[in-house]
């Protein structure tokens, strides 16, 4: 038997373990005993193993207990006839090659044979080199679809392995993306909560106002990736601050003109702060633009209407809403009710309407309950 290579010409794995150095078997099949000992014996000589069966029952008696690559089959016998036995062992042993033996007045039924998966078929009479070359060929197509089988098995596993390890890889990946925004966020409403914390003692307010935020934004039909953007904005408005002088920032009475000067740069110090930081670069113009006012009357450019980007334009709202309802080191929380007054007092000056109309749309409890989950929380390292 030739070996078996794949096709670099690199000897490959057995297509079956039975073909794998062990001459194949060939089971031959005939109810005249001189017929199947002569072929038997032909093929053994040829370095075949060779068994024999005198009809279909005995054959497929020895086939159910021994391995054969090839049966050899008479097609006229009695008990059960050769086109019997083919159909069998195609369905019960499909591994195997079937060629029949035929007198000559049996063609007909050869042909019949051949389409019933027979592999071939020799004519009575036949000489042995006939045999040998008959059963070279079903040995080597039998060969070469097992291989095939074979090959397509080790790919489709292969595909498989490889489609596993895929997603394995996607998924730490996506692990790992999730872990970076945590971290992100995370580190922004650490700052947020020391920025609050050093303008009005308390901590909570960027947290809230950039929860309220995204309320009204996702109303308005803002979604992802612009809604985060909108609220990173939202929570780092005053980082700015940080630039700004504490005797300024937290000076008791009122401001003098240069002193509203100094603070009126907040927003383009935050902007500055943050430019160059990429992550952040699609909400500095929330930053920058926080304080405008719808009228036009705001910092630091007197934008007005639509040039003041959406976000900001919420922001405004809920940035009022929030300072009037949460304590102050120097007056309590004002009522909701208050809030929303102001609020409406103000649409079309400082606040956009349709925000504002957004805003209403949402039931005072709710706003209530949004301010009871992140309450103000007073630091207890400052006295004052
Ligand atoms: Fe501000």
């Amino acid at each position: 038997m030739s070996q078996v290579t794949d096709k670099k010409g690199h000897p490959s794995a057995p297509p079956s373990a039975l073909d794998w150095g062990v001459p194949p078997g060939i089971l031959v099949v005939d109810d005249e005993p001189a017929i199947r000992d002569l072929l038997c014996e032909g093929l053994k000589g040829q370095g075949y193993h060779c068994a024999v069966a005198s009809n279909g029952h005995e054959a497929l008696d020895l086939l159910r207990r021994e391995q054969f690559s090839l049966v050899l089959s008479d097609i006229d016998m009695p008990t059960m006839d050769g086109v019997r036995l083919l159909k069998n062992v195609r369905e019960a042993h499909p591994d195997v090659e079937v060629v029949m033996i035929t007198g000559v007045v049996d063609v007909e039924v050869a042909l019949r044979a051949m389409r019933m998966g027979a592999n071939d078929y020799l004519t009575k009479p036949f000489n042995l080199e006939e045999v040998r070359l008959t059963v070279e060929k079903a040995l080597e197509k039998r060969r070469l679809v097992l291989e095939n089988r074979e090959y397509q098995r080790d790919l489709e596993s292969k595909v498989a392995e490889r489609t596993v390890e895929l997603v394995l890889k996607r998924r730490e990946i996506e692990e790992l993306y999730e872990k970076l925004q945590i971290s992100y966020e995370t580190t922004l409403e650490a700052l947020a909560a020391a920025l609050d914390t050093r303008d009005t003692e308390t901590q909570g307010h960027s947290m809230r106002v950039s929860e309220y935020t995204v309320v009204i934004a996702r109303r308005m039909g803002v979604k992802d990736p612009e809604l985060t953007e909108i609220r990173r904005g939202a929570l780092l408005h005053d980082v700015g601050k940080i630039g700004i002088p504490d005797a300024v920032l937290r000076k008791p009475g009122k401001l003098t003109p240069e002193e509203w000067e100094e603070m009126r740069r907040h927003p383009e110090i935050g902007y500055r702060i943050l430019s160059g930081i990429k992550f952040l670069e699609p909400s500095l113009p929330i930053v920058i633009a926080h304080q405008e006012r719808f009228d036009g009357s705001g910092y630091p450019r007197g934008l007005q209407r639509e040039e003041i980007p959406l976000g900001a334009r919420i922001f405004a709202v809920v940035d009022t809403l929030d300072a009037m309802t949460s304590d102050r080191p120097y007056r309590r929380a004002l009522r909701y009710e208050d809030a929303r007054a102001e609020i409406v007092r103000n649409s079309g000056l400082q606040f956009d309407p349709k925000v504002v109309e957004v805003f209403l749309s949402i039931p005072p409890e709710e706003w209530k309950a949004m301010h009871r989950r992140i309450p103000d929380t007073r630091d207890p390292t400052r006295t004052r």
